[in-house]
């Protein structure tokens, strides 16, 4: 991947973890591409830094980290990796739901503490799926695919989206409905102003005692702390979590609960899929900078 950046431009590389934002700033004076990661703020102050920008390519699907519409203003071209991921994140997604319901996380841990004292008919008793709602909240790439795998554990799909009207893989419903009646409720929507504490402690109360929530979007779209308030009232029965309001920073009450499945941010993470993302992304970079348009322009 850097080969074939470096035989098209110069390449400045930050090798040494998280950019900070100051030093982005200073670096970016003659740059003409920044291929940047979900954990680098592209705000305003970027776009005004860098004079000479043409593009920004982001390796990620989600984009909230980027300030779209000063690019806009500055005329530097967005571009992200959507498609790719597709299949990776939903996957991420089942594992999730699969672990929290069948407390493989739980059990791990009780095992590893030599806690187990062997087979018992009402050991560590799961909840079945088979015959259960799965709500989507959000019904883009991901959503979907999440829902093209639901028959195969037995579920039904609902899902509330602000574009999809219909769908063969499940039924639209009020997001309301969708809370109060769903079993498993996973968040699959993009963070906007509109999804920041979309999971609140009204909607949380909405659910049903025995639902589970996931979310592998992005942190934000939940209030952590009336997650927690949820969990420790008994308001829902668990949560698996693979993004966090403050990462890598998580709310001590998630750490010490049980029933909570916590993951690193890992939605997109397996080799093959990072590689793809990874190309298309300076594909992306080297498409502008050679006055082609972008693969994916956002
Ligand atoms: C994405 O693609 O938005 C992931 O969260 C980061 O890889």
């Amino acid at each position: 991947m850097l080969a074939k950046l470096e035989g098209a431009c110069d390449v400045d590389m930050y090798r040494q973890g998280d950019l900070p934002h100051e030093e982005l700033l200073s670096r970016l004076a003659g740059k003409q591409g920044l291929l940047s990661v979900v954990t680098d703020t592209i705000d305003r102050p970027v776009f005004e830094a860098g004079r000479d920008l043409k593009v920004v390519s982001t390796i990620a699907v989600g984009y909230n980290n980027i300030d779209v519409a000063a690019a806009r203003e500055h005329n530097v071209v967005v571009t992200n990796t959507p498609d790719v991921l597709t299949e990776a994140a939903a996957d991420l997604t089942w594992s999730l739901i699969l672990s929290m319901t069948r407390r493989i996380v739980e059990g791990d841990r009780l095992t590893r503490r030599g806690a187990w004292k062997g087979f018992a008919l009402d050991f560590m008793l799961g909840t079945d799926l088979r015959g259960k709602q799965l709500g989507i909240i959000g019904f883009g790439r991901i959503g979907k695919a999440v829902a093209a795998k639901a028959s195969a554990f037995g579920m039904r799909v609902a899902f509330s989206s602000r574009t999809a009207a219909s769908s063969p893989l499940g039924e639209a419903m009020p997001f309301d409905r969708l809370l109060s009646t769903s079993d498993v409720v996973t968040l699959h929507c993009p963070l906007t102003d509109e999804t920041r504490h979309l999971i609140n402690q009204t909607t949380l109360a909405r659910m049903k005692r025995s639902a589970y929530l996931v979310n592998a979007s992005r942190g934000p779209v939940v209030d952590e702390a009336a997650l927690v308030w949820a969990l420790e009232n008994h308001l829902i029965a668990g949560a698996a979590l693979d993004v966090y309001e403050r990462e890598p920073e998580i709310h001590g009450g998630l750490l010490s609960l049980e029933n909570v499945v916590l993951s690193p941010h890992l939605g997109s993470s397996t080799i093959e899929t990072r590689t793809t993302m990874i190309h298309l992304a300076v594909d992306n970079i080297i498409a502008v900078l050679s006055g082609k348009p972008p693969v994916t322009p956002i």
